[in-house]
C-alpha cells in the first residue's frame, strides 16, 4: 500500500521543462526569471501600487522585513506563539525579542485583544499570520497598528492566492511576505517574497538581499552584472536564483487548478469529518481561500493514538505547530497566559492535502480517521 505523505509538491512536465531551460540558460544566479517571477506575483495580486522583492526563503523575507522597519536589539515584536519557528528566529536574528500572544479559538489567528495586553514601550512591530485556511481580521490589525503606532508584518506564507474581503492577500498590508518552500501551495523548492509600498524600501531590500552590493536589479534581470558598485549597508546572501524563479513561474501558471483541487479536497474533508463528535474541522466554507494545509482538532489525549493508527495504515500526519513558548530557546520570552495556544498545541493535527489529490487517496485518509473513532 502506498504511503500517503502530508504534503506532495505538484511537479509535472512544465516544472521539469522550466528547470531544464533555466539550467540550459547557464545563468544560475539572480537573473531574468527572478524579475519575471516578481512581476507575475504582482499581476496576480492586482497591486500596481506595490513592489515585489524575491528572496531565498520565507525566513529571509521575515528577517529583511524586520530590519527594513528598524527592529533591532532591545526591541520587542509581538506575534502568536502559535506561529512558525522562522518568525521567532527572524526576530531573534535582529537582536530583538519575540513576545508571545494568544490566538483566537475559531480562526487560530492572532487574538488582538490579548496582543493589546502585551504592548509596551519596547514594542516595535507585530507579526500577524494567516493560519492555513482562515485569514486574520486585517482591518482590525490595521486599526491596532495605527492605535499603537507600530509596523505590521503580514506573514502570508499560508495564504498565497487567497482573497480577503475581495482583495488579494499581499495587496493591502503594511508589509507582506510569502514563502515558496518545498511544501507550500506553490513551490520554488525554496523561495520567499516581500511585498512593500515604496521604491525606497525596494532599494534597501535589493541591497540587503545581495550582501549589501549596490548592484542594480535592472542589470541582473538581464542576466548580467555590474562590476563596480558601492557597499554601504549590512547585507546577506538572500537573493533568489534563476532556477527557483523558473519553477515559481511554472507553478503560478497552474494556480487556478491548484486552487480548485485543494479547495474541493478541503470541502470534502469538512463534509466527511465534520459530523464526528471527537473532531473539530476548520470553521470555514473555504470561499476565496487556497488552503495550504488541512487540519483537524481532536482531544489532546487521543491525538498520538490517532497518529499511530493512521501511520499503521500508511497515512502520514503532521503537527503545525508545537507552540513557540514550548521550545527551550523561547520559553523565557515575555508572553500572556496563552490558554488557547496551550490547548490547540495538543489538539492540532494536519492530514494529507495535495494539489490534484485523487479522491480515492483522500478516501483512505477519511476512512482511517473514521475507523479510529468508531
Ligand atoms: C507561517 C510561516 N511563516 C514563515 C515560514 C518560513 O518560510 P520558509 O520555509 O520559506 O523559510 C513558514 C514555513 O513553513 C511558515 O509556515
Amino acid at each position: 500500500m502506498d504511503r500517503i505523505p502530508v504534503f506532495q509538491p505538484l511537479l509535472e512536465a512544465e516544472e521539469l521543462a522550466a528547470s531544464e531551460s533555466a539550467l540550459r540558460l547557464g545563468w544560475l544566479g539572480m537573473g531574468k526569471y527572478v524579475g519575471d517571477f516578481e512581476q507575475s506575483v504582482l499581476r496576480l495580486l492586482d497591486a500596481p501600487d506595490r513592489h515585489a522583492v524575491a528572496v531565498s526563503t520565507g525566513h529571509a523575507a521575515l528577517h529583511l522585513a524586520l530590519l527594513l522597519i528598524g527592529v533591532g536589539p532591545g526591541d520587542e515584536v509581538i506575534t502568536p506563539s502559535f506561529n512558525n519557528i522562522a518568525d521567532f528566529q527572524a526576530i531573534l536574528a535582529t537582536g530583538a525579542s519575540p513576545v508571545f500572544c494568544d490566538i483566537d479559538d475559531r480562526t487560530l489567528c492572532i487574538d488582538l485583544q490579548d496582543a493589546e495586553t502585551l504592548v509596551g514601550p519596547k514594542t516595535k512591530a507585530i507579526i500577524v499570520m494567516d493560519y492555513d485556511c482562515i485569514l486574520c481580521d486585517h482591518a482590525a490589525v490595521a486599526t491596532f497598528a495605527a492605535k499603537h503606532q507600530i509596523r505590521v508584518i503580514h506573514d502570508a506564507a499560508h495564504a498565497f492566492g487567497s482573497r480577503h474581503e475581495g482583495r488579494m492577500v499581499g495587496s493591502f498590508s503594511d508589509i507582506a511576505m510569502f514563502s515558496f518552500d518545498p511544501v507550500k501551495t506553490i513551490t520554488c523548492i525554496d523561495g520567499g517574497m516581500l511585498i512593500v509600498r515604496t521604491q525606497e524600501e525596494v532599494r534597501r531590500l535589493h541591497e540587503m538581499r545581495l550582501i549589501g552590493m549596490g548592484q542594480p536589479a535592472s542589470v541582473m534581470y538581464q542576466n548580467q552584472r555590474a562590476w563596480t558598485y558601492d557597499v554601504h549597508a549590512l547585507g546577506f546572501r538572500y537573493h533568489m536564483a534563476n532556477l527557483h524563479a523558473a519553477l515559481g513561474l511554472a507553478q503560478i501558471a497552474k494556480l487556478p487548478d491548484i486552487e480548485k483541487t485543494r479547495r474541493a479536497t478541503c470541502i470534502r474533508y469538512n463534509e466527511a469529518l465534520g459530523s464526528l463528535p471527537q473532531v473539530r474541522v476548520p470553521q470555514t466554507d473555504f470561499k476565496d481561500i487556497i488552503p495550504f494545509l488541512y487540519y483537524i482538532r481532536v482531544p489532546g489525549s487521543e491525538r498520538d493514538a490517532l497518529r499511530k493508527s493512521l501511520t499503521e495504515k500508511g497515512i502520514d500526519t503532521g503537527i503545525h505547530w508545537q507552540p513557540g513558548h514550548w521550545f527551550s530557546l523561547f520559553k523565557e520570552c515575555r508572553r500572556s497566559a496563552l490558554p488557547v495556544t496551550e490547548q490547540v498545541g495538543h489538539e492540532i493535527l494536519s492530514l494529507p492535502l495535495h494539489s490534484k489529490m485523487p479522491e480515492a487517496t483522500q478516501l483512505r485518509v477519511i476512512d482511517g480517521v473514521k475507523a479510529f473513532f468508531a
